[in-house]
């Protein structure tokens, strides 16, 4: 198939690129580079000749139509979004801009192309979204696909107002849309500003490891590679119209998190050890979810997928992949905001 991923320069599109091209699919990568960008995430993949770069903002209209009308694509996997919540609360208005505009841009684009093609019943607009859509969970329950929204932060929102969009499309227009809703993504190539990163490039420098609040806050873990899978079963065989959750069953507490970081880092990286004693409290964010947790029951048994790394596992290579890859981090700690604490209030 030819497939126009859309952020594909980013940690998650990357790594649709890598899998989509390695398996034998045509990829346009459509990406703004932004900050969080980074085309060294695609390198390999760019070597192949199923590959294509096109340099462009969602935000743009007629630049999306000239893309699709020059490559066709039979799917579009819709992953270019601002994607930081610390960010979305110092500065909400590009998250409205490119989250929200940007994916009503993409839309019409789309609805477009499509038509302009005879509708055929196989296109597919995929449209990557985030579990934060359903809020904050208590102690119990996890968030299935009929979990009503209740965004609660600029990003959340943002995210939601997109999923309300795509779904508006579907029902009016008929384009056959599938949507995915996931949990937090780690693994390599993850921007120096999100938890797992922070804590093994703090622990490396040896500065404090910034924990927020009472580090108590829960978050279902999946490693990246398996979430590229999964949307790839999905934009191939998911219901158009239908919606799938995307989690790896792997809930965790922060502080857990961070000090089973800390124990690959003292096993991996000696010089230092413990590292755990970097750990530090700091101010919480505002709006906090507390817990988040995906029921991943539709996909399973729809689809047959499941993840297929370990949380422990998936840790102990991302550590490994950071200790190997400081070309590829350390000029991303340049870049700005990163370093530093962001989304105060
Ligand atoms: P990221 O921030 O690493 O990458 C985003 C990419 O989108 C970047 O390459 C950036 O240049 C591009 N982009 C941003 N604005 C653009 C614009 N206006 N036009 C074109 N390109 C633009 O994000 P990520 O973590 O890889 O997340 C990808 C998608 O998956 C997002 O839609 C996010 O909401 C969703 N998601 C992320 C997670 C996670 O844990 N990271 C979990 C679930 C869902
Ligand atoms: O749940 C999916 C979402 O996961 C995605 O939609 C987002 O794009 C992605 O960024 C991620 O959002 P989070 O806010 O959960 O990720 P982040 O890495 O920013 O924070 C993870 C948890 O760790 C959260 O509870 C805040 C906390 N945290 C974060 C940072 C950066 C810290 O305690 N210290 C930190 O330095």
């Amino acid at each position: 198939m030819r497939i126009l991923v859309t952020g594909g320069a980013g940690f998650i599109g990357s790594a649709v690129v890598r899998l989509a091209v390695a398996r034998g699919h045509e990829v346009v990568n459509l990406d703004a580079l932004t900050y969080a960008a980074n085309l060294a995430n695609v390198a390999d993949a760019a070597q192949s000749g199923r590959y294509v770069f096109e340099h462009a903002d969602i935000r743009d209209r007629s630049a999306l139509d000239r893309i699709l009308a020059r490559h066709r694509p039979d799917w579009i996997m819709h992953l270019a979004a601002e994607s930081h919540v610390d960010r979305s609360i110092d500065g909400p208005d590009a998250f409205v801009q490119t989250n929200v505009i940007g994916t009503f841009n993409l839309l019409e684009a789309a609805r477009a192309h499509w038509t302009r093609e005879g509708r055929p019943d196989s296109f597919r607009f995929h449209h990557i979204s985030t579990d934060e859509v359903f809020g904050s969970l208590g102690a119990t329950g996890q968030f299935t696909e009929t979990t009503p929204y209740d965004p609660r932060s600029p990003y959340s929102a943002s995210k939601a107002g997109s999923d309300h969009l795509v779904r508006a499309w579907a029902e009016t227009y008929g384009l056959p849309v599938v949507l995915t809703n996931c949990s937090n993504n780690y693994g390599p190539y993850h921007f120096p500003e999100k938890l797992v990163p922070v804590v093994i490039l703090k622990a490396l420098a040896g500065q404090p490891i910034p924990v927020y609040g009472d580090g108590g806050n829960v978050r279902d873990w999946l490693y990246v590679e398996d979430h590229a899978d999964a949307l790839l079963l999905v934009v191939e065989r998911g219901q158009a119209g239908r919606s799938y959750n995307i989690g790896g069953e792997n809930e965790a507490r922060n502080i857990d998190l961070v000090r089973t970081i800390c124990a690959h880092m003292d096993e991996l990286h000696p010089q230092g050890a413990p590292h755990a004693r970097l750990i530090t409290f700091v101010a919480d964010r505002p709006g906090h979810d507390r817990r988040y947790a995906i029921d991943p029951s539709r996909i399973r048994t729809e689809l047959g997928w499941r993840p297929s790394v370990t949380l422990e596992e998936g840790l102990r290579r991302t550590v490994d992949w950071y200790l190997a890859n400081r070309d590829w981090w350390q000029p991303l700690l340049e870049r700005e905001g990163v370093g530093r604490r962001l989304g105060t209030g």
